[in-house]
């Protein structure tokens, strides 16, 4: 990077994520300023993602850092238009689901250390450790978002689902999953549909995210200026909301998480404790 208009194309990247409070200079890279230009996408021409594709996307996520090299996750690549309905009937209803060519399902998946355990007939009393849950959760996590910028570098658009944990259970059945294994989040992915109303969306300023050697509150003024952007870009395509109606939305009780307050039975089930 150094040329006058590559200067201009990360202000304009810069003021897109973080509108007035856009920080004045960064060191960029190709991957930062791809990463900058991420926004979730629902709406897909029927192009299809070719299996060297979801390949690719999955050498991006093995290559993601992994907990001790434990490699607890799985993921499964759907294109069955059946199976992708099913899907979105138990993730909220979601057409772009369905719509997606493929649907990756990330799977926090302990079944292969228990595999190598059962082979020597070795103690497995890690296993119901809260502590083992999420390191198998964040060790899917990390590697879903490496498979989602993977697949914005390639054009390709992507929407994360957090809907998978609606109804675990039943996803699990649906795609067999063996025990101490559950659906974490879903990715669609496809080909982005240009006339979708959608753009980068606003984050809340680097003074606010960004501590330095020990954390400092955010008064609730310094909060206010993201609901603002918010609520801008969303009157953009004739939606009246900000960015506190989605938080208050999201905590004002267990019917706000959309059937996910029941979780953590969900997981002990599945196999994935919190002792
Ligand atoms: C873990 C996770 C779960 C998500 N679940 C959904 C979902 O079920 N449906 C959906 O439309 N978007 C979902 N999203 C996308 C977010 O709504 C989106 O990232 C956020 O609004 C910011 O928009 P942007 O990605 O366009 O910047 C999810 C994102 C994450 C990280």
């Amino acid at each position: 990077m150094g040329g006058a208009s590559d200067l201009d194309a990360v202000r304009a990247s810069l003021a897109a994520r973080y509108g007035d409070g856009a920080v004045p200079t960064i060191a960029v890279t190709d991957t930062i300023l791809e990463q900058l230009a991420h926004r979730s996408v629902r709406a897909f021409t029927p192009r299809d993602v070719g299996d060297d594709e979801v390949r690719a996307i999955v050498a991006a996520a093995s290559s993601a850092s992994t907990s001790s090299n434990q490699q607890w996750w799985s993921v499964i690549a759907v294109r069955d238009p059946a199976i992708k309905e099913e899907i979105r009937a138990l993730a909220g209803g979601q057409g772009f689901i369905a719509a997606a060519p493929v649907f990756l399902v990330w799977i926090a998946d302990l079944s292969r250390a228990v595999t190598i355990a059962r082979e020597g007939d070795r103690p497995t009393g890690g296993l119901p450790y809260l502590e083992t849950t999420i390191t198998a959760i964040v060790d899917t996590a990390l590697a879903a978002q490496n498979a989602a910028v993977a697949a914005e570098s390639l054009g390709l658009g992507i929407t994360f689902v957090g809907g998978v944990r609606n109804n675990p259970l039943e996803l699990a059945a649906l795609l067999g999953l063996p025990h101490r294994s559950v659906a974490v989040v879903g990715l669609a992915v496809g080909h982005p549909d240009p006339a979708e109303a959608a753009d980068v969306r606003p984050r809340l300023p680097q003074s606010v995210v960004l501590h330095h050697d020990r954390y400092r509150d955010a008064t609730i003024d310094e909060l206010r200026p993201t609901d603002a952007d918010l609520r801008r870009y969303f009157a953009r395509f004739g939606r009246d909301r900000g960015w506190f109606d989605s938080v208050l939305s999201r905590i004002r009780g267990p019917e706000g998480l959309h059937g996910r307050h029941r979780i953590r039975e969900q997981l002990d089930e599945r196999g994935l404790s919190s002792r």
